[in-house]
């Protein structure tokens, strides 16, 4: 059996600015209310042209490695999820830089607002097999970037932030108790940030392409119908496999895209509404951060506790979605 992984630091970091429900109102045809009783969201974070993704990501990460007390140099690997990097090349190593974490190797990973929940199950993996003692994992996402704030049933969603745990060899067992990661390719057009550059004649007879990515398009009702059928399945596999029933799950920790999501998902597992955390009516759907986002405020404010049993699920575009329980700590 493969060495076992404790979470023992969480940290987070959200832009500034609150763009609220009746800024939204000044932009596009809604309400308040429309917005508060479709999705329970009230504010989001909104990066400014001075804040940059790596940042938010280095100050949540920070945050993290304080709280697990160890030093930046203890670090081995930094995986961070997002879709919007400052780079295309990648913005995991320009964070390494920032934290001054000189001993890991550090990348991105892409997998929407799945992103954080997979980057956990790749950090469990590294650990597993002895290769690695501490995995820094980052979920930052800055979708302001991309969203078409001239379309009513998307740009009311999201928001901008950054999350980070700390994962470390554990003397304590395997703390990550069970997980899973699926895909459904087929469904990849539901949602997409798609490249979309302008042809680019360079010599007779080749031609590239140039430009940038066009704005998130997003068939909300099948996303919203493909959540709330997967999700629970995803839990429920987890939940077998760690030979544990919905009364022994303390949290529900979901990806925070919309509460009504959130609620059903919750119903159909029968867990309480008690026990769902959430946060979205301040930051939204802040993608591969809405999670660690989650996850930190409730670490912080005293409601998970070391050892509390977290059944944790991330969904978003690919389509991607996977699940994970873990005790805190
Ligand atoms: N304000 C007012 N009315 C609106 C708005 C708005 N902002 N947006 C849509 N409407 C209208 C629609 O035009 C429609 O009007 P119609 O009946 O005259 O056609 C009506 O409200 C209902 O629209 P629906 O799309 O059916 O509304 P729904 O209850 O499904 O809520 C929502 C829409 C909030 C987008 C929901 O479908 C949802 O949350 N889906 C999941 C989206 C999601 O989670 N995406 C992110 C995934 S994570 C990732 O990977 C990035």
């Amino acid at each position: 059996m493969g060495a076992g992984m404790a979470i023992t630091g969480c940290g987070s970091a959200a832009p500034a600015k609150i763009l609220n429900n009746h800024h939204l109102t000044q932009m596009v045809e809604t309400s308040d209310e429309w917005i508060a009783a479709r999705t329970g969201m009230s504010n989001r974070h909104i990066a400014s042209p001075t804040e940059s993704l790596s940042e938010l990501s280095a100050v949540a990460a920070q945050r993290a490695i304080a709280m697990a007390g160890i030093s930046p140099d203890n670090i081995d690997l930094i995986i961070l999820a997002t879709s919007t990097p400052d780079d295309l090349f990648g913005s995991a190593c320009k964070i390494q830089g920032l934290i001054g974490a000189k001993n890991a190797v550090a990348f991105d990973l892409t997998a929407a607002c799945s992103g954080f929940l997979f980057a956990l199950i790749t950090a469990h993996q590294f650990i597993s097999t002895g290769s690695y003692r501490h995995v820094l994992v980052i979920g930052a996402d800055v979708l302001s970037r991309w969203v078409d704030w001239t379309d009513r049933t998307s740009c009311i969603l999201f928001g901008d932030g950054a999350g980070a745990v700390v994962c470390q060899r554990s003397n304590n067992g395997d703390r990550l108790l069970s997980s899973g990661m699926y895909s459904n390719g087929s469904q990849n057009d539901c949602l997409n940030l798609n490249y979309g550059g302008d042809r680019k004649p360079l010599v007779e007879g080749i031609t590239a392409q140039q430009g940038t990515y066009n704005p998130i398009t997003m068939n909300g009702r099948e996303v919203y119908r493909f959540a709330v059928a997967k999700v629970p399945e995803a839990i429920g596999k987890a939940m077998f496999q760690a030979n544990l029933t919905a009364d022994d799950i303390d949290w529900l920790l979901l990806h925070q895209a919309n509460q009504r999501i959130m609620d059903a998902v919750g119903k159909r597992l029968g867990i309480p509404q008690s026990k769902i955390l959430s946060n979205i009516s301040e930051y939204g759907n802040t993608s591969a951060a809405s999670i660690p986002l989650a996850l930190d405020a409730a670490v912080r404010d005293g409601r998970v506790k070391p050892g509390d049993t977290i059944a944790a699920s991330g969904f978003g575009a690919g389509l991607t979605w996977g699940a994970a329980i873990f005790k805190w700590g």
